[in-house]
This record gives structure tokens, C-alpha cells and sequence, in this order.
């Protein structure tokens, strides 16, 4: 349930998936629960391969997140800065205005899922030139111990966002996740019917939502970036919009790539800001078009501002909410 504490568990690829607990009601996949936290079933046996069979590497940047917490536009951020040299922002070629964010930084655990064996999903890995900046959003208790490991060198910078905003978010992704998986079930199968939000609600607030509960999701990474602050950087969405160009500085400092004084007089932090900003993206033909299977490209890119909840939750809701977030994380100094 939601105050169930997340505790390390022990690596073990041959969890029995059935013998989870299960949740159905949150689409469009089923959820188990899994060392505290809910997980898509299609996912899960990624994150066991992961854990079993991933090989990290001290350069690897690993951009961690609740889902629909910023991490479209961390990828794209982190992706840019580390690759300026090779792909300077203003090229017109730049992969970014080719190519989705998801396409440009894969997911580790989605990866091993499409290849759930240790050794594919591993070589996929192993194929990609280092530094390697790789996405992830298994909770800071669940990662591979190789890469949380000290002296393993792996950094992680995490984004974190406001639990109401994440909540729109990921019942407004659902939605479209249960209209794509309409749209690929061939001859006109019934519309599906929409994930209200009261029943989203319910469920977030028992921390049943892809990753959930949000808060411990969270505040795990917030508490590993207060024992490691020289491996796991916190960063906040809301911050993030507010100062976008001072975030990715910090960012790209802590990815061992700051920019230079002349990089800075050149104008190209605030170029990477641009080319990655939410209007940019979106209007590019690769974010119009095409998808993952599970969902179109321009899905992803919706409003992204702060405090858009007020447009979608009663403040019944959002008081209710914050109660069981404080409830949760009390006896934690993380507050959001
Ligand atoms: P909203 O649904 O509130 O608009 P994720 O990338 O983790 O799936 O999170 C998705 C959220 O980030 C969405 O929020 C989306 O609009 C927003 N987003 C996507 N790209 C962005 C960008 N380049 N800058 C700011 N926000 C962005």
C-alpha cells in the first residue's frame, strides 16, 4: 500500500511474477508489485534482467525519474550537453531534430525487457560508445547494485516533480497509452472505455501507478543524493523551468562536462535550452509522427508547465493528497 517502506531486496531473476501482488485497474498493462513499488508487467522481467545481467561502465550518466516527471526533457538536456561536441545544438542535422528523445537515451529496464535474457539485453548496452547516458525509472533501491555500488563511478541525476502534477500526467498518459493500444488492435475494436480520473486518483493515492508510490520513489533518490552527492544529483522539474540554463549547467558540471567561459559567451547553453525546450520538440515531424508501440511520440509532449492540476483535481483531492505524502515521508527531512 502507500506507506509501505521500499527496502533493498535481493537480486533474483527467477521471481515467480505470478505470486505478486496484482493490481488490473490502472491501464493499459496490469501492475505487480515488486520491492515496494508497482511496476508494468511487461516491464518487470526488464528490471530483473537488468539487475541480473547490466554491466555498467564508470563514464555511464544514468537520468532516473518517476515516470511523467520531466524526463523526455532530461533526456534531451543530458543528451545534448554530454554530445555538444560532436553534435553542436544549432546543427540543423542535430539527432535531436531527427529523432525522439526516447530514440536518442534508451530505457535500461526497456531494453531488457524487449530482450529479456541478461546476455541481449546487455550486448544492446555494450554496443553503445561511452560516455553512455542511459534512462531509468527503477527506484534508487531497486538499481542494479553494480551501478549504486561505491567505486562503481556510475552517476545519476534524477528528476523529481510536484506528486499532483506527476498524478494529471500520468492519468492524461494512460489515457493515450489505452488509445494507441485501441488503435493497434486492428478492425475497429469498441472505443475504449477512459480511466477516470477519480478512479486514477484512488489508485495514486494508494501508490498504485507505473513506479508508484511517487513519494518513496522520490525521496529514495533524494536520500541517496544526500549520502552521494558527487554521484546522484537531484534536480526539480519546477526548478527546471524556472531556470532552465542554470540547471543545465549544474547538470552538465556534474556530468564531468561543464561549459567553458567561451561556451558560455557563445551562447551555447542557452542554444541547448532552446533546441530542447517543449515548443521546439514538439513541433519537430519526429515528435509529430511515429512512437513506441505503447504510445504515439506526441504524447509526450503535452503542457509542461507547473501546477496544471489545478485545472484537473478539486482541492479536495489535492489536500488529500499532500496529507498522505507528508504522512508517508514523515521521519524523512524531504520535503517537496
Ligand atoms: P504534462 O503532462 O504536465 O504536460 P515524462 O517526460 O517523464 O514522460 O514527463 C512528461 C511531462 O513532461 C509532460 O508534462 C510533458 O508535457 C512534459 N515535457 C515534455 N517535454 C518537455 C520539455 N522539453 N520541457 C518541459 N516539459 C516537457
Amino acid at each position: 500500500g502507500a506507506r509501505t517502506r521500499a527496502g533493498p531486496v535481493a537480486a533474483s531473476p527467477d521471481v515467480d511474477m505470478a505470486e505478486l501482488p496484482l493490481e488490473t485497474r490502472c491501464p493499459p498493462t496490469p501492475l505487480r508489485q515488486y520491492g515496494g513499488f508497482w511496476w508494468p508487467e511487461p516491464i518487470l522481467p526488464g528490471v530483473l534482467a537488468a539487475r541480473a545481467g547490466f554491466e555498467p561502465r564508470p563514464s555511464d550518466v544514468f537520468l532516473a525519474s518517476f515516470p511523467k516527471s520531466g524526463t523526455t526533457w532530461l533526456k534531451a538536456l543530458a543528451f545534448a550537453a554530454l554530445h555538444r561536441a560532436d553534435h553542436p545544438p544549432r546543427a540543423p542535422g542535430h539527432p535531436l531534430r531527427r529523432r525522439n528523445p526516447h530514440d536518442c537515451v534508451e530505457f535500461l529496464e526497456g531494453l531488457f525487457a524487449l530482450s529479456p535474457s541478461p546476455v541481449k539485453g546487455g550486448d544492446v548496452f555494450a554496443a553503445h560508445p561511452s560516455p553512455r547516458v542511459i534512462a531509468t525509472h527503477i527506484p534508487y533501491s531497486l538499481l542494479p547494485e553494480r551501478v549504486t555500488a561505491e567505486g562503481a563511478g556510475c552517476k545519476v541525476v534524477y528528476v523529481c516533480r510536484d506528486p499532483k502534477d506527476a498524478f494529471v500526467s500520468t492519468w492524461m498518459f494512460a489515457n493515450k497509452m489505452v488509445e494507441a493500444a485501441a488503435d493497434n488492435n486492428g478492425d475497429s475494436p469498441p472505443p475504449p472505455a477512459p480511466f477516470t480520473i477519480e478512479d486514477a486518483f484512488e489508485l495514486y493515492c494508494h501508490g498504485r501507478s507505473m513506479g508508484g508510490p511517487q513519494w518513496h520513489h522520490v525521496a529514495g533518490y533524494w536520500e541517496a543524493s544526500r549520502r552521494r552527492p558527487g554521484k546522484v544529483l537531484f534536480l526539480r522539474y519546477e526548478d527546471m523551468l524556472r531556470d532552465p540554463a542554470g540547471n543545465v549547467s549544474k547538470l552538465a558540471e556534474f556530468m564531468g562536462c561543464a561549459f567553458s567561459a567561451e561556451e558560455e559567451a557563445a551562447g551555447v547553453v542557452r542554444d541547448i535550452v532552446e533546441l530542447c525546450s517543449i515548443d521546439a520538440l514538439k513541433n519537430l515531424e519526429a515528435n509529430k509522427d511515429g512512437g513506441q508501440s505503447y504510445v504515439k511520440n506526441e504524447s509526450f509532449f503535452r503542457k509542461g508547465v507547473a501546477g496544471d492540476w489545478r485545472n484537473h483535481m478539486t482541492l479536495a483531492m489535492a489536500v488529500r493528497l499532500d496529507k498522505i505524502v507528508e504522512d508517508a515521508l514523515q521521519g524523512s527531512e524531504f520535503t517537496f
